[in-house]
């Protein structure tokens, strides 16, 4: 696939076989996560891999639509506001190559911002000066959905002078 037709086929993931996904194949996608771009090489990015004490305290009400992996993933703060806002976009940037990646190869995410959530951080054992950017289901998919109708992009798009 090209990298136009692997963006445009990826889809949020709400049903995932149970086919198991490795650490080894994970750890290759989160590879391509680190190639994101970052201001001042801050390298914000943490990932937990949720072990299954966890995920059962956490709760979800569709336990991540069963994926066989769930990792969360956070932003270290920085020294400033804008610092920590520029992490914060630069962690998306990770997180959207690592769902690429993945996708590329068959596999699929499911993208939950429940590790927001106070009691969910205190699950995770979130410490202070990290934002959780998401809590995801990773798997292979059992369906894939059809694409969500977009705004065309001419509709979004101003021409300054
Ligand atoms: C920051 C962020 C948080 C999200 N949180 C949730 C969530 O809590 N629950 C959910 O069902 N989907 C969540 N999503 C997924 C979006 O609902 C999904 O991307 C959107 O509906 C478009 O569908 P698509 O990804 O298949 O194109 C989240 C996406 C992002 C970027």
């Amino acid at each position: 696939m090209s990298i136009i037709e692997i963006i445009n086929s990826r889809r949020t993931i709400k049903k995932f076989k149970s086919d198991p996904v490795n650490m080894e194949q994970i750890s290759k996608w989160l590879e391509a996560g680190t190639m994101a771009p970052n201001h001042k090489m801050t390298e914000p990015w943490e990932v937990y891999v949720v072990g299954p004490e966890t995920r059962e305290k956490l709760n979800h009400k569709a336990n991540f639509f069963n994926a066989p992996v769930v990792l969360a993933i956070l932003s270290k703060h920085g020294a400033t506001q804008i610092e920590t806002e520029e992490n914060v976009i630069a962690t998306a940037c990770f997180v959207q190559n690592f769902n690429l990646a993945a996708w590329e190869e068959g596999v699929g995410t499911f993208w939950s911002s429940m590790g927001g959530a106070q009691k969910n951080r205190e699950i995770l054992g979130v410490q202070d000066g990290y934002d959780v950017i998401g809590v995801f289901g990773v798997g292979y998919p059992e369906e894939i959905s059809e694409p969500k109708e977009r705004t065309p992009i001419q509709d979004k798009i101003q021409h300054l002078s």
